[in-house]
């Protein structure tokens, strides 16, 4: 229950009684502005915020006073950790609300435990970058399968499923993820997977974040990796080649031996491969030599490092790993556009042909990234965890359309929305899959009724972020959360009788 007329006062009023002042940033405060974009990842949201306030919690039990304060004076609430989220969802509402904003940046402890095997428990708060920096300098043989960026926030990140260049090894971030520690509706802290109960732990890994809750900490299982990896990158231009190279890529990639990711980025009038290779260099030349020979790839495209130097070097161009601890890297630089699609049938020699003369030769062109699967994330059952893009996927398509201020968006809009259009025929179809963790607002909204968000409009969305696991996650939710006290404009509606 929430009352029908929000209290600002009153929740903040709540708030100062249980939380220590410090911690909460009203739109007259000093810092409000300084917090609010101190994680904002695309300038297009900047100033959309309309938050009464921000809290920057410490520590779990902030969190429940935040839920506990929220209910009773009728605020609702938008979590952030990393705050990547493509839309912003994290600390704007599109529709007119009342809300606050609980801000998990500070809460980001990162322990690593062995047993036999090696646990971390790390908070939601903490970034990829920070877990990866300590996993790395605990050993050089222990990693985490996570997202290649390394400001996103874990809470955010693991809340949608988390791919990136080990998922063909070992499987995307909630794979590997064991327990977590989670805020419910009614402000209690639920320690552990025991007391979630197994529907509410499946859910909360890759149903997407805001709806079942606040997750505060996560118990991952690290994975082992040579303490030599090898990254190779590979450029092909359009005369040397690209368009045959990408196309035999699409049938070559996605069954290469589990220990390489290759991604590529595709713009202008070039394709760049770029590789994970856990192991050295000389031991996977064979293998590309055989199989994808149009990249002629050699010793000298090799770059061998430690797994964590790795990390670094795909994002940075060097081995400098300090550089992961930092928050500030590729802040507000960009206004960006992404939309996404998995392709299960390869796309035609020709289409892609079209693709490099036609579309990224255009006015407002941006970008594809083009992520394998196949190996363990395609082995994995589509019900194992909430993302169903698994067995049959060949890749992920990623467009990303970006534009400086001042720039305008409209060319780079346009672009990225008649490729998405072009692209239609092309790739996997009934549901055309999305995926969750690249929110993409254009694929349909939630419909509140009532003050519950519809679970019937919300199918449109949600086939496409999770197939047919989406009846099960709102079942979920209406069990945990019937009366939509977590929600924003994508989030999982309960599903009740009455919808
Ligand atoms: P943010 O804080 O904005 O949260 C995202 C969503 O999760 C919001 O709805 C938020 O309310 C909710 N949420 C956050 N914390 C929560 C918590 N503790 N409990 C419950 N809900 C919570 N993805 C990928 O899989 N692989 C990749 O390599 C990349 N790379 C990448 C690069 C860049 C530059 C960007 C901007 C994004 C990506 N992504 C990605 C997408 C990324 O995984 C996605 O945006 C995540 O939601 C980001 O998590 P944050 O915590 O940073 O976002």
């Amino acid at each position: 229950y929430l009352p029908p007329t929000p209290s600002s006062h009153g929740f903040i009023q709540c708030l100062t009684e249980n939380i220590p002042s410090e911690l909460i940033f009203t739109p007259g405060s000093r810092n409000f502005t300084g917090v609010l974009v101190s994680t904002i990842r695309n300038s297009r949201f900047l100033s959309a915020n309309t938050a009464i306030c921000i809290v920057t919690v410490t520590d779990a039990s902030h969190v429940q006073a935040a839920v506990r304060c929220g209910r009773a004076n009728g605020v609702r609430l938008r979590v952030r950790s990393g705050g990547h989220d493509y839309e912003g969802l994290s600390y704007r509402s599109v529709r007119p609300e009342t809300f606050a904003v609980v801000d998990l940046a500070d809460l980001r402890a990162i322990t690593i435990t062995t047993d036999g095997e090696h646990w971390a428990w790390v908070d939601s708060g903490a970034t990829v970058g920070e877990l990866y920096h300590t996993i790395g300098k605990h050993s050089t043989e222990l990693a985490f399968p996570a997202g290649v960026c390394p400001t996103l926030g874990i809470g955010g990140h693991l809340s949608g499923g988390g791919i990136g260049s080990m998922m063909r090894k070992y499987g995307l971030s909630v794979d590997n993820v064991v327990d977590a520690k989670l805020v419910d509706a009614s402000g209690d802290l639920l320690g552990s997977r025991a007391a979630m109960g197994e529907d509410l732990f499946w859910a909360i890994r890759g149903g997407g974040g805001e709806s079942f809750g606040v997750v505060v900490s996560w118990k991952l299982r690290l994975v082992k990796v040579p303490s030599t990896v090898t990254v190779l990158r590979i450029s092909r231009t359009l005369e040397q080649g690209a368009v045959d190279a990408v196309t035999k890529w699409q049938h070559v990639a996605p069954t290469l031996p589990d220990g390489i990711n290759m991604e590529v980025l595709v713009q202008g009038r070039q394709a760049v491969f770029q590789s994970l290779y856990l192991g050295a260099c000389h031991h996977i030349l064979p293998t590309l030599a055989s199989r994808l020979p149009e990249l002629n790839a050699t010793a000298a495209d090799c770059n061998e490092m430690t797994w964590l130097e790795s990390a670094a070097f795909i994002n940075f161009g060097n081995t400098n790993t300090t550089a992961l601890l930092d928050r500030s890297t590729g802040r507000l630089d960009s206004f960006f556009k992404n939309k996404s699609d998995y392709v299960r049938r390869a796309v035609a020699r020709g289409v892609w042909l079209e693709i490099f003369t036609n579309w990224l030769s255009t006015n407002g062109s941006g970008l594809l990234i083009l992520e394998p699967h196949g190996g363990l994330v395609g082995s994995i059952p589509a019900g194992a965890t909430p993302y169903p893009h698994r067995s049959g996927v060949l890749y992920n398509i990623q467009y990303v359309a970006s534009w400086s201020a001042g720039d305008g968006s409209s060319a780079a809009m346009n672009w990225v929305h008649s490729l998405y259009d072009f692209m239609g025929q092309h790739v996997s179809k009934s549901p055309r899959e999305a995926y969750a963790n690249f929110r993409d607002l254009d694929i349909g909204e939630n419909k509140v009724v009532k003050d519950v968000s519809t679970f019937h409009n919300a199918t449109v969305w949600g086939h496409k972020y999770f197939g047919s696991n989406f009846q099960r996650l709102a079942t979920v939710k209406g069990k945990v959360d019937p009366t939509d006290y977590f929600r924003n404009e994508q989030s999982i509606p309960p599903l009740l009788e009455t919808n």
